[in-house]
């Protein structure tokens, strides 16, 4: 997508990998995949025609885009911008314990992205090991000196959930 496109504000090139670009000029891009649908033609339909012939998005490729679009956009969620920033002030006693897996003994950095991949399911188990229904025998963080809950809040509870169902992406 190395082409100019000429906004009232001037002509850009569409960087289709990049957020801010795509979202700017998203209803353009919707008229666009939309292109080559009975009554929704479009003198530019994308991908253009291939030899000739209608080349569009497969119909569950368009559906997510719309889906997308319809949400709101939300940029997508990445371990260094959204869950390394939420364990930042966890990893250093993190770092201090051994944990037992089939295969070894590992420390989890909760800064790396790999081995927090690698551990994800037993951190799920662990940040919700507070809550009823889904008690763990070590909850995440651990318990205050006084020994009450130290649960996470709710919301970054949500956001690592949010990470982990839409495949865990680093960046
Ligand atoms: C959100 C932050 C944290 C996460 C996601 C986390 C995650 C984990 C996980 C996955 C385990 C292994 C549990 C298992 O499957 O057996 C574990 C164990 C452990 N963690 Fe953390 N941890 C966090 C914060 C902390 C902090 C702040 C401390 C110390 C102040 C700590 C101390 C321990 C200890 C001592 C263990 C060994 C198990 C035990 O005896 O309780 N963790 N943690």
């Amino acid at each position: 997508m190395n082409i100019g496109i000429a906004t009232p504000d001037g002509v850009f090139s569409l960087d289709l990998g990049d957020y801010e670009s795509v979202k700017l000029l998203n209803e353009r891009i919707t008229i666009a995949i939309h292109g080559y649908e009975p009554g929704r033609e479009s003198s530019h339909p994308m991908p253009p025609k291939r030899n000739g012939v209608a080349n569009p998005l497969p119909a569950e490729q368009l559906k997510a885009w719309d889906d997308w679009v319809a949400g709101g956009m939300i940029k997508s969620l990445t371990f260094d911008e959204h869950i390394a920033p939420i364990f930042k002030k966890y990893r250093e006693p993190m770092l201090k314990i051994g944990i037992a897996k089939e295969d070894g003994v590992f420390s989890l950095d909760l800064g790396d992205y790999d081995s927090v991949k690698m551990l994800n399911e037993r951190i799920t188990i662990a940040i919700h090991g507070y809550e009823p229904g889904r008690e763990s025998s070590h909850p995440m963080p651990p318990e205050r000196p006084d020994g009450t809950p130290n649960p996470l809040p709710a919301g970054q509870i949500k956001t690592w959930d949010d990470w982990v169902a839409a495949g865990m992406k680093k960046s």
